[in-house]
């Protein structure tokens, strides 16, 4: 069996509930996912939760509930919206299953022979909203700029990993390109940011945290949420998830060809992640998207300030797909967008109902009521044209979908000049041909939005064999 198309996204905490932001690095990847298969490439797509961690265990005590009874309720939410946003992915992990325990405390192993593990008595600043240890100058009057709060004072023996010693290594791997980040500029600020790497605590005693999985090692300490929740990629990769014995050649997807992460995470991804796989002898990650964060009406989304969005009333209220056209059309990928509640429902109105729907509702309807034969068109395979490939290549979805709307503006301008519906009396060849240039048309723009809209252009496709329109998105 060949090397699979492996992609991933990163894993979310579970202590939130799912929102917008979520939704968009679960669109992006699926996105690229879709088109990697229309390309016919053999592809597995994972996911998940991260379960382990202060965070989670805080506000599982907080509501009074066992730690794993938390996040078994909070992970099905998640798995929820990946569902009902029609997400394609092969596996969802979570980071509490029983193989990705294995696979942990395996590498742990594996870094530890390396000689890249050692203990040291240790006092920094820790902030619970990070999970990670903060530098004092990374502090904003004495805060973390991420989570307006001040980090706790911690005093312990952990266990370290020799970060340092790989930077010139990856700083290699980067410029000879083994490992591409999306976009280049982040390059740069990767660059930057190793040439100041120090090794990194990845324990916690089991005294402060015992939610984790336990140092094989050292029976006093868990693993430091972080090199477990990194660890999933690899956990992923294994063609024999069941088999309890580890092998380096079990993990036949490695190495991963994309993943896809926030811009709040990606130093643990291009860094410490790069490391990980270097000390344990694993090839470095092919390509590293970094994503955006989608702001509410221009702020940073938060409970606290009331402006949090959830995805699930947006997919119950107008469809998984316009969500996935929203944030694909009108987010950009690579730097911050904004949710606009208002503009939301006019591309909704717009772009889907009136431009798209409307084109495919009113030209089937004629074809369907005037007996055109348009059957010849189904056995027309489309292409992946090259604007297309290029621009999905390049993460540019907005341009993509701005390309296809463009056919679905010249295709409403075609049939809005010979009007077919007035022509099919006076010149009905002509009128034929119209529509059939038309309908052409849909069978290109649906197989163009099977990566994008997969519901919608499925439901077009099948419209367009059994030339019985319905509403794909109904006025609301
Ligand atoms: N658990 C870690 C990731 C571990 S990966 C081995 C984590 N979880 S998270 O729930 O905080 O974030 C999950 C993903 O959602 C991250 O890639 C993060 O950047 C992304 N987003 C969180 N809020 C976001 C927005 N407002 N907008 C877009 N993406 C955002 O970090």
């Amino acid at each position: 069996m060949g090397k699979q198309y492996y992609i991933t996204t990163a894993i979310a905490y579970v202590n939130g509930e799912p929102h917008i932001g979520h939704a968009q690095e679960y669109i992006l990847a699926d996105v690229f996912a879709r088109y990697r298969r229309l390309q016919k490439k053999d592809v597995y797509f994972l996911t998940g939760t991260d379960e382990y961690g202060l965070k989670n265990y805080q506000k599982a005590k907080a509501e009074n509930l066992d730690a794993k009874a938390f996040v078994d309720r909070q992970a099905r939410k998640f798995i929820d919206l990946q569902q009902n946003l029609s997400i394609s992915y092969d596996r969802f992990i979570r980071t509490t299953d029983a193989d990705h325990k294995r696979v942990c405390q395996w590498l742990w192993n594996k870094a530890l022979k390396a000689g890249d593990l050692y203990e040291k008595e240790y006092e920094g600043l820790y902030c619970i909203g990070c999970e990670a240890f903060k530098m004092p100058d990374e502090l904003e009057n004495g805060k973390c700029p991420l989570h307006g709060k001040e980090p706790e004072k911690v005093k312990e023996k952990n266990w370290f990993f020799k970060l340092s010693k790989y930077a010139p290594e990856i700083a290699k791997r980067l410029k000879e390109k083994d490992l591409i980040i999306h976009p280049a500029h982040r390059t740069k600020e990767t660059l930057n940011f190793l040439k100041k790497a120090e090794d990194i605590s990845v324990s916690r005693s089991k005294e402060r945290l015992s939610w984790g999985v336990e140092v094989p090692n050292d029976a006093g300490q868990v693993m430091y949420v972080w090199f477990d929740a990194l660890t999933n990629y690899l956990t992923g990769a294994r063609r024999n998830a069941a088999k309890e014995s580890i092998a380096k050649e079990d993990f036949a997807r490695w190495p991963v060809d994309l993943q896809v992460v926030g811009k709040d995470i990606f130093r643990f991804h291009t860094v410490i992640w790069q490391a990980m796989l270097i000390s344990t002898g694993f090839d470095v990650s092919k390509n590293i998207l970094i994503h955006g964060f989608i702001n509410v009406n221009g702020q940073k989304m938060s409970k606290s300030t009331g402006n949090y969005i959830e995805a699930k009333e947006y997919i119950k209220k107008y469809g998984a797909d316009a969500l996935r056209y929203y944030i694909l059309r009108y987010i950009p990928t690579t730097e911050d967008g904004d949710f606009s509640q208002i503009g939301f429902k006019q591309v909704y109105i717009s772009d889907l109902g009136n431009d798209l729907g409307n084109l495919v509702q009113r030209t089937l309807s004629m074809i369907k009521s005037n007996k055109i034969n348009v059957s010849g068109f189904l056995d027309h395979v489309p292409e992946l044209p090259l604007w297309y490939t290029d621009k999905v290549e390049g993460f540019d979805f907005a341009g993509a979908l701005g390309d296809i709307w463009k056919m679905v503006a010249e295709a409403n301008t075609l049939i809005n000049k010979d009007k077919p519906w007035e022509l099919i009396k006076k010149d009905p060849q002509k009128a034929k041909a119209t529509l059939g240039t038309v309908y052409k048309f849909i069978v290109d723009i649906a197989y163009l939005l099977r990566p994008f809209l997969p519901d919608s252009a499925h439901k077009i496709e099948e419209q367009l064999k059994t030339l019985s329109p319905q509403v794909i998105f109904p006025r609301i």
